[in-house]
């Protein structure tokens, strides 16, 4: 009997158990067993793995995070993590994994793919920070979720007349906070692609008062770099297993700045893992679903070492170097949205 693994690592987003239901339905239809790796990476370290049938995964296309549980932990980290994690697979006996992942996870993936493991994997994250797929699952949804704190960020920040800042996730990218931004109507919208112009960001906030709009949202990215400094801002410094350290803070050095120049008063809010969690969008669980069949359907080809992505209404492969050795972050091209609720270029 076919034994196929799965299992999801990184950062959770919504859509990944629509992945799942996609992969088990789709494996069953081909007479395959599938097994879930828990916790991720960790569940192939020390082997644990269960059985999935029909039943465990009928009903869970519309439910947030992921059933099997996830870690950041980094399979690849010593080679004798690594050679343990290849062996766990074969004493498993899985003929091949799906790996549901962002780059981190896809990354390691590709070590495992090297050391002659089949995997096939599926791009995840809500920073869509993937290159070569239009998006990844779980960006829509967080999408939607940033639009709707914008919004009633909106209602107070006007009933206060006050500048607010919302900070967004989404690592080095701006992707969450330009798409979100303009789908929650931030007035000025900062992102890590940008340099942030300090002085311009306050002449918006005196024009907009001026013109009887006496209040300003600010969308930005936690991967804004200082302006004063030009350095990130860590919320801590601890590196996980892939070496990245965790973003968060840098609305608050916005808000003394903004209001030491403008004389206004400023709130700033981050809107933290609220952006990862929830249920799905309808788009996303359509996603998950047809990404879950495509990754299999290579499975059954014996096309390892793939990714499955999106481009416009088709799913197809690519290699999976082509995928894991940069991140994608927002072109030029689409800087021209940043001030699109201001009118100024
Ligand atoms: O990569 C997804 C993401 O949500 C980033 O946007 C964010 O910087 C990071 O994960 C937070 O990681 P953690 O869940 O480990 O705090």
């Amino acid at each position: 009997m076919f034994r196929l693994g799965v299992l999801t690592g990184g950062g959770d987003c919504p859509g990944l158990n629509a992945v799942i239901q996609g992969v088990v339905v789709r494996a069953l239809q081909y007479g395959y067993e599938v097994y879930g790796i828990e916790d991720g990476y960790k569940g192939l370290l020390y082997g644990k793995a269960r059985k999935l049938s029909l039943k465990d995964v009928e009903d869970i296309y519309w439910l947030g995070g992921t059933i099997l549980g996830t870690s950041r932990k980094n399979p690849a980290k010593s080679d004798e993590e690594l050679k343990t994690v290849v062996e766990n697979v074969k004493k498993l006996g899985l003929n091949a994994l799906i790996i549901i992942g962002g780059d981190d996870t896809l990354g390691a993936a590709k070590k495992l793919y090297d050391r002659g493991v089949p995997v096939v994997g599926v791009p995840k994250t809500i920073d869509n920070d993937i290159p070569l797929t239009d998006y990844s699952i779980g960006f829509w949804t967080a999408i939607e979720t940033i639009a709707d704190a914008l919004h009633k960020l909106h209602t107070t920040a006007r009933s206060h007349k006050r500048v607010m800042i919302a900070e967004i996730m989404g690592r080095y990218a701006g992707w969450l906070t330009l798409m979100g931004g303009i789908a929650g109507g931030a007035h000025i919208i900062l992102i890590p692609e940008k340099p942030v112009d300090l002085d311009e960001v306050c002449r918006i906030i005196k024009e907009r008062k001026e013109r009887g709009e006496p209040y300003t949202l600010i969308a930005v990215a936690e991967g804004v770099t200082v302006p004063t400094t030009g350095e990130l801002v860590a919320a801590s410094t601890e590196k996980d297993e892939f070496g990245h350290i965790r973003l968060g803070g840098v609305s608050k050095i916005l808000e003394d700045e903004i209001k030491k120049r403008t004389g206004e008063e400023v709130r700033s809010v981050v809107l933290g893992h609220i952006q990862r969690g929830g249920i799905p969008s309808a788009y996303d669980r359509v996603l998950g679903i047809r990404l879950g069949f495509k990754s299999v359907d290579l499975v059954k080809e014996e096309k390892f070492g793939y990714v499955v992505v999106v481009r416009g209404m088709d799913i197809i492969p690519v290699k999976i170097d082509e995928v894991v050795s940069t991140i994608r972050k927002v072109p030029p091209e689409l800087h021209e949205y940043i001030n699109v609720f201001t009118g100024l270029y």
